[in-house]
Order: C-alpha cells, then sequence, then structure tokens
C-alpha cells in the first residue's frame, strides 16, 4: 500500500467506539445528559467555574447565536479579519448586519489592529478576532481598543480549544467564544461546537434560539418526569448538539492534554528540522498554543501549487489557510484587494503541513525530507 500522511485525521481508540455505544444503548440520543456533562467537564477543563456554555452542532451556530444574542442584526456593523474560514462572515451576512473585513497581521495570521482602527468610523458593534491555526491573538491590546469603544468582543476560537493568552483561555476573554468540534479540531466531536460566556444572560438567550426559541427541552418533555407543555417564545433554530456527538466529546476531552503533547511534538519537529528558506508559524512567549494547524510560508518564487501537487504525489496531504474571504465571488463584489496587503502576501505563499496527534516523528522526517526533495524541483 502506498503511504499517505493526511493533513488531518481525529485521534481516537475504543474508548469513543464504547462512549458512542452506550449513548445508542441508553435509549435517549438528542440532547439529554451527555450533553449537559459534556458542557459542564468543558467548563472545568477550562478552568474557569464563572463560565456557562451551551453545546451546539457547530462551531458556526455558536457564532450565530452568540451575535443574535447580542442583538445584532440590519443597521449593525461586525468586523471580521478576511483570513478565515467562510463561516465567521456568513454568520454576519445571516444576521443582516453590515460586513466588514480586516487585514491580518502577517506574522500571527491574526486581525491586524491597525487595520481594525481604520474602521474608527463606523460604528462597529462586534468585532470576532480569530485565533488563527491555534495561537491566540494579542488579545490585550485588541480588548483595550474594543471596551473603550463599547465594541463587542466573540471570539472565533474554533482553532483554539485550550489555548491561553496571558494565562486566559481563549473564548473566555472577549463577551463571548464559540469552539469548533468539527472532525479536524484539537477537540473532535465529528460535527460540534459550543458557545461560551460569562454573560448568563446571554448563554440562556443562545440556549432557547438553539431550539426553535422554545421554553423547554426534549428532556425536559419526554423523560418519566417531562411534561407535554411548552411555548415557543421566540423564532429560533435547530442548532442543539446531540448526545452521541457529546458522548464522543466527553471522551476526546479527557485526552487533550495527551493529543496536545502529540500536536506540540510534531509542531516543534517541524521548527527545528524544516528547511532554513521555509517560514515557521509565528510563536509568542506570552501564549500557550494547540497546534490546530502548522501554516508555514514557501519561500518567495516558489510555486505553492507545484508544491501542493509535489507533495501530494509523495502520498502528503496539505491544504491553505485560508483563502481570503475578499478573493471570494460572494464577497469580492464588495472589496478590494488592495486594502489586504498582508492577507493578500500571507496567500500567495502560504501552505498548512499535516499536523494531527496520530502523526509519528518518523511520518514529520517524511514529510521535510520530501518537502526538500519538491523544493529542489520546483
Ligand atoms: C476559523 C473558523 N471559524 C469557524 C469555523 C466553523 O466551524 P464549524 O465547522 O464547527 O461550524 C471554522 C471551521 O473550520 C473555522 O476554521
Amino acid at each position: 500500500m502506498t503511504r499517505f500522511i493526511p493533513f488531518s485525521k481525529p485521534c481516537s481508540d475504543d474508548e469513543e467506539i464504547s462512549a458512542v455505544c452506550d449513548v445508542i444503548r441508553s435509549g435517549w440520543w438528542t440532547t439529554g445528559p451527555a450533553v449537559f456533562e459534556f458542557e459542564k467537564k468543558v467548563i472545568e477543563f477550562l478552568g474557569d467555574e464563572s463560565l456557562q456554555a451551551v453545546a451546539l452542532n457547530s462551531c458556526t451556530a455558536a457564532l450565530f447565536l452568540a451575535l443574535k444574542a447580542l442583538g445584532v442584526g440590519p443597521g449593525d456593523v461586525v468586523a471580521v479579519p478576511t483570513v478565515t474560514y467562510v463561516a465567521t462572515a456568513h454568520v454576519v451576512e445571516w444576521c443582516g448586519a453590515e460586513l466588514l473585513l480586516c487585514d491580518i497581521d502577517y506574522d500571527t495570521l491574526c486581525i491586524s489592529l491597525e487595520s481594525l482602527k481604520k474602521y474608527e468610523h463606523k460604528n462597529i458593534k462586534v468585532v470576532m478576532p480569530v485565533h488563527m491555526a491555534g495561537l491566540p491573538c494579542d488579545m490585550e491590546p485588541l480588548m483595550q481598543y474594543c471596551r473603550d469603544r463599547g465594541i463587542k468582543v466573540v471570539e472565533d476560537a474554533a482553532h483554539s480549544f485550550g489555548a491561553k493568552d496571558r494565562g486566559i483561555q481563549t473564548g473566555a476573554i472577549g463577551d463571548a467564544g464559540a469552539f469548533s468540534f468539527y472532525a479536524t479540531k484539537v477537540l473532535a466531536c465529528g460535527e460540534g461546537g459550543m458557545l461560551v460566556s460569562r454573560n448568563r444572560e446571554l448563554i440562556e438567550r443562545a440556549r432557547k434560539l438553539s431550539y426553535f426559541g422554545i421554553d423547554k427541552r426534549a428532556f425536559e418533555r419526554y423523560t418519566s418526569k417531562g411534561t407535554w407543555y411548552y411555548e415557543v417564545e421566540d423564532l429560533g433554530y435547530k442548532f442543539n448538539m446531540d448526545s452521541i456527538h457529546a458522548a464522543l466529546g466527553i471522551v476526546q476531552l479527557k485526552k487533550q492534554n495527551m493529543m496536545l503533547e502529540k500536536r506540540t511534538k510534531i509542531a516543534s519537529y517541524y521548527d527545528k528540522n524544516l528547511p532554513a528558506e521555509i517560514v515557521r508559524p509565528f510563536r509568542r512567549d506570552s501564549v500557550s498554543h494547540v497546534w490546530h494547524l502548522y501554516p508555514v510560508k514557501l519561500p518567495e518564487g516558489v510555486d505553492r501549487d507545484q508544491v501542493f501537487l509535489g507533495l501530494r504525489e509523495k502520498g502528503i496531504g496539505t491544504s491553505v489557510h485560508f483563502i481570503p474571504l475578499h478573493r471570494h465571488p460572494y464577497y469580492s463584489p464588495r472589496f478590494v484587494a488592495e486594502h489586504f496587503p498582508n492577507a493578500e502576501k500571507n496567500y500567495a505563499s502560504s501552505l498548512s503541513l499535516p499536523l494531527h496527534a496520530g502523526m509519528s516523528i518518523e511520518d514529520a522526517e517524511y514529510v521535510i525530507s520530501s518537502i526538500r526533495m519538491v523544493l529542489g524541483s520546483v
């Protein structure tokens, strides 16, 4: 069989399988005790009992509900970095608010405060920083800027579950934070997400909106002490997490430190051994990185697509994070690429190398030697 090192792969064993089987046997598959336990355990893991959490079926849902719970709607303005997954921007569009795209800091790939400041005249209601690749944004100056202007901060912490900036968990720095438990993420449920905040009212609003705006959850209606009556109090959605995904999350949470250790080991090996001309991901002393991704910058003049194809031929999966949003046909008519010089420069040379907890040092060495070979031939 030919060797293939996937770009990403969930890390699991029999424990995940038996946890899912337990839920199936329990007869309660939708939102219920496993989901509430997962929410509780995530808060314990984050180490801050003042946080509240609602488990959802995606980070996208968490971002959207955070905006809805903050009352974002037509006439409001929300700023996001142009280098992110489309989810961060689409949720703003779904609210009917005005979307502002900001450039990134070239080194960290996180939102550029300088770029945000250019929209000073715009009466921004919410900023959504993205902790790119698992590296926390420099949150202190951003929070200061936003607090001084009454701007709310919703952290897109899709990549950064467990990462800290100056000792504080990402997701718990702003007014609300959204985690992704999508299959490739540092904690994987297949699909899943969680919204966290210290604002109990915001979480309760999001919880109600996550299930049609109904005042009672199915679990409170269909169990032995349940009652059939419920009221629809708002135009809610169907974003609740089910027990099968939560069961996966509970097991993954127990392995979080082990999985992070493995990811960190591979990232450090890349750092030390990749060819000198490749620019490694940025590291900052005051943060802990969770290494969701390992995005490098290829040397100037090297054709990224040729490197991608060359590595694919050698059985190595890579990816690009991200095509800047202002380049997508849906968004491009509204934005001008020249306004995002750092995003453009990064996009030209960016390539994310395989990184997941199931990788061995031998795999990383194979990636490195293949890169040397491919760079020598393009
Ligand atoms: C930065 C960012 N935000 C949000 C999301 C959406 O996450 P989910 O797939 O859990 O909805 C992703 C998904 O990859 C992402 O990369």
